[in-house]
């Protein structure tokens, strides 16, 4: 009797989060990203919106969005480890997320993904992801 359960891991179905971290570069590589990505946000005046709805620090939102996406993308579960269950959606709740500040965040990842050399065609896979998620996390029309 086959149990998939049990199969070693050459023969597991291929991850393509697991990929995804790996392709990236893994942890110093997502670090520089979303480093980027917060430099932009703080730099850059097509993404005000978004950056008005932050703290004037953003070093608690790096590192947590640091910890996140390392698992989201299939390598070490560092967000779960400290702080349990995502609960993404209402996390973002207290923050009023229409459609420009859900376009602000997918541009700024897409610039940060770009500046930062991510291979196109993973940068274009994840974009789609986080553009499904950003879009999740609306919470009010328009
Ligand atoms: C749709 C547009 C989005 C807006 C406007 C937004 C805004 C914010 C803000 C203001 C915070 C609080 C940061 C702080 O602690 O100072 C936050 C936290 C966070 N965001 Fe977003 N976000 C968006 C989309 C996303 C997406 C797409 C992801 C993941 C792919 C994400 C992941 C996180 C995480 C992990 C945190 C930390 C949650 C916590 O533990 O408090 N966000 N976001």
């Amino acid at each position: 009797m086959t149990n998939p359960a049990s199969a070693p891991p050459e023969h597991a179905e291929p991850d393509p989060a697991a990929t995804a971290y790996r392709q990236l570069g893994g942890a110093a590589a997502l670090r520089a990203l979303v480093d980027r990505f917060y430099d932009l946000m703080d730099l850059e005046p097509g993404y005000a919106e978004l950056r008005r709805l932050h703290a004037p620090s953003l070093d608690s939102a790096r590192d947590k969005l640091n910890w996140f996406l390392s698992g989201w993308l299939g390598g070490p579960d560092l967000y779960v480890t400290r702080f349990g269950h995502p609960r993404l959606r209402a996390r973002h709740l207290p923050f009023s997320i229409g459609i420009a500040e859900r376009d602000q965040w997918v541009l700024c990842m897409r610039q940060a993904m770009a500046e930062c050399q991510v291979d196109p065609a993973l940068a274009a896979r994840l974009d789609q992801a986080f553009a499904s998620t950003a879009d999740w996390m609306r919470n009010r029309p328009g």
